[in-house]
């Protein structure tokens, strides 16, 4: 186990409801926060309060009546958001608040009109506010990753006057690299006077399917938060994907020293129930839950995994929740792999039949891409027949 412990801060149910298309209703969201406790997360931002009343209610069911995790709720720096999601989240066991306002000149200009001064006062003023109601306050800037860095520092270090706990450093547009990331939270980490028992937090978008790379080095750089959704939905190209992040900590163990709370056994179940309710498929080439991530379709790789999986195999599906592995059969397949195959399905042939019958299997395969197991059947029971002389209707008899 490593040394620092990683915060899990997960927003499949707030950011990850923003990819397009993607609306939970109050069950699918509590379904969701139920196996995200199963899984382990340590905080659930479980939405907008604000946003409409079926949030809000969505909200305020979570926060009520489930345990184990902190319930976080977004807010805008207004009084009307702070005041909604008080009451959607009062009810949690532990709450947290997270407020935010957008700090790079770009959106200050064109989307808030207001100044550098007057995001500092709002966002102070709304802190202050927000202070004695919730167990937490986290505070982002939005679109940090463009703003100017010695105000970041400014807007940080005035939020922690005025009663932040958790500092959260988000790029919003995922323009973002990893050095470039890794160093300004390592900026914010060194310059901001009062950061000393304040959690750093990163929050990455995937617009140039950075997310996960750049989280991974702000946790290098001294955040000890990692905002994350299932499967990566999000906002446009989405946010840093939990089960990628959490397991690169695990594979390079070697390389992080960090530790977390999550239970991994638990990740691929959580991604199906996410992908089941939101209606985004998982990409067949998906890192860690893709319905590829196992397969080995090259004959000289299933020969290496036959003998052993760690030749191609970095991680163990099971460790995922994954039950099964598979050896995708298809025109690049070896004998070893067919025999293999020929075993699990119960077959004891002899040598000759053996050969015949992958022979038959190759001529098949050149014009199928994937063979399934009924394929297979067919080819290796026509083989016996042909073998042992048996008529059709007495070989199973
Ligand atoms: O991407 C973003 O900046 C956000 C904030 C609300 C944290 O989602
Ligand atoms: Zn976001």
């Amino acid at each position: 186990m490593g040394d620092k412990k990683v915060i899990v801060f997960d927003t499949t149910l707030r950011d990850g409801e923003q990819t397009p298309g993607v609306s939970f209703n109050k069950d699918d969201k509590y379904r969701i926060a139920k196996q995200l406790v199963a899984l382990g997360v340590d905080v659930i931002e479980a939405g907008f309060p604000a946003a409409s009343n079926g949030d809000f209610e969505a909200v305020k069911n979570i926060s009520d009546n489930i345990e184990g995790v902190t319930v976080a709720g977004l807010s805008r720096c207004v009084k009307d958001d702070i005041n909604k999601t008080y009451n959607a989240i009062k009810g949690a066991k532990r709450s947290r608040i997270h407020l935010f306002i957008a700090t790079s000149d770009i959106h200050l200009k064109y989307k808030l009109k207001i100044s550098r001064d007057e995001a500092l006062k709002m966002a102070s003023e709304c802190v202050k506010y927000a202070k004695g109601k919730f167990d937490e306050i986290q505070f982002s800037a939005e679109d940090a990753s463009r703003t100017d860095w010695d105000f970041l520092v400014k807007i940080f270090s005035e939020v922690i006057d005025s009663g932040a706990t958790i500092i959260n450093i988000p790029d919003t547009v995922g323009y973002a690299v990893p050095k470039e990331f890794g160093s300004l939270v390592n900026y914010v980490k060194n310059n901001v006077p009062n950061i000393d028992n304040v959690i750093i937090s990163a929050h990455c978008h995937n617009d140039l399917g950075m997310a996960v790379v750049n989280s991974l080095a702000a946790l290098e750089n001294g955040a000890t938060q990692v905002e994350v959704t299932v499967c990566g939905i999000g906002e446009r190209a989405g946010n840093a994907s939990l089960e990628e992040v959490i397991m690169a900590i695990n594979t390079r163990k070697d390389y992080f020293d960090l530790y977390h709370s999550i239970n991994t056994k638990e990740i691929y179940k959580t991604c199906k129930l996410v992908s089941e309710l939101s209606g985004i498929a998982i990409q067949p080439n998906k890192a860690i839950v893709g319905a590829n991530a196992f397969r080995h379709e090259a004959g000289i790789h299933q020969h290496g995994v036959i003998n052993n999986k760690a030749t191609y195999e970095i991680m163990k599906p099971e460790d995922i929740g994954i039950l099964t592995d598979h050896i995708a059969m298809g025109k690049l397949s070896g004998r070893n792999a067919f025999e293999l195959k020929l075993e699990e399905m119960g077959y004891h042939l002899s040598h000759e039949e053996i050969n015949e019958a992958f022979h038959k299997f190759k001529d098949y395969a050149d014009n199928k891409k994937i063979i399934n197991d009924e394929d297979i059947k067919s080819i290796v029971d026509d083989v016996i027949l042909n073998y042992r002389n048996l008529k059709e209707g007495e070989f199973w008899a």
